[in-house]
């Protein structure tokens, strides 16, 4: 296991200013990530899920609190922090591999050539290094974003609900290429998602968050054998777990009573 990846967030508040009033988005926020662990982060939409991606990824530096990795203060983005958008966020204009080139670092055209061809790879899109964005399906286009976020081998993948444009049956197919990706990189994943089925398949543990501040409110640990089994008594008495846990721990701002 790698030993690199550890993450702390230590009392995190964060406030947004909206038309002069301040906004909590996040309020104490505490979790640790041990090095290679597959995270999930659960919670309904405006609770402060993209905020926490966006302060641990260094897009954001103003928040109380600390965040550290592998021990030391977070000071901005950096290399060893990738992310993934719901959205590809791909050039149009730039084939696969030009796009996935864009991202590499301080490395000479020979190394940036030999970067590209294993990651994509890796990404499972061989044969379609020339093709544009617009002629990849949802799924390759995410590949692609991932293979993206890999090139500099970050210590910490972050997946903002990556799978959430997808049809049902590709998005699980991508659990499985998710997982196949975990597995040889070895690296840290936080992924957020609203699907807590994705959630189980995917992760050690499950973050479950409220909203009005953002709060973490459980931490659920998914014990079960990899690769897991959707059909299983197990793995349906996990999801069963988890989302009683999110519907006693989340206010759905629709829910009403007969
Ligand atoms: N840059 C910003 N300025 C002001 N408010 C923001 C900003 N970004 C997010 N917010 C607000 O913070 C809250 C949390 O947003 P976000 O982190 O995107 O939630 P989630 O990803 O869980 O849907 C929302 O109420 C949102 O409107
Ligand atoms: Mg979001």
């Amino acid at each position: 296991m790698n030993s690199k990846g550890s993450l702390e967030i230590k009392r995190v508040r964060k406030q947004y200013k909206v038309s002069g009033a301040a906004l909590q988005v996040l309020d104490d926020i505490n979790l640790d990530v041990k090095p290679g662990e597959f995270i999930s982060i659960v919670g309904l939409s405006g609770c402060g899920k993209t905020t926490l991606l966006r302060l641990i990824v260094g897009l954001e530096s103003d928040y109380e609190g600390e965040i550290l990795l592998d021990g030391r203060r977070l000071n901005g983005p950096s290399l060893d922090r990738g992310i993934v958008f719901q959205d590809h966020r791909l050039f149009p204009w730039l084939t696969v591999e030009k796009n996935i080139a864009l991202g590499i670092v301080g490395k000479s055209e020979k190394e940036k050539k030999n970067i590209i061809a294993s990651h994509i790879e890796l990404v499972g899109l061989k044969g379609f290094e020339k093709s544009y964005p617009h002629q990849l399906s949802g799924g390759m286009s995410q590949r692609a974003a991932i293979a993206r976020a890999l090139v500099n081998q970050p210590e910490i993948l972050l997946l903002d609900e990556p799978l959430g444009a997808l049809d049902a049956l590709t998005r699980m197919y991508m659990h499985k290429e998710l997982e196949r990706i975990w597995n040889k990189e070895k690296i840290t994943m936080i992924m957020v998602t609203h699907d807590v089925e994705e959630a189980v398949y995917l992760s050690d543990k499950i973050v479950i968050m409220s909203a009005k501040p953002g709060r973490l409110q459980k931490i659920i640990n998914v014990p079960l054998a990899r690769p897991r089994d959707r059909a299983s008594l197990d793995f349906a008495e996990m999801k069963e777990q988890v989302l009683e846990a999110f519907l006693l721990h989340t206010e759905h701002p629709f829910s009403y009573t007969i």
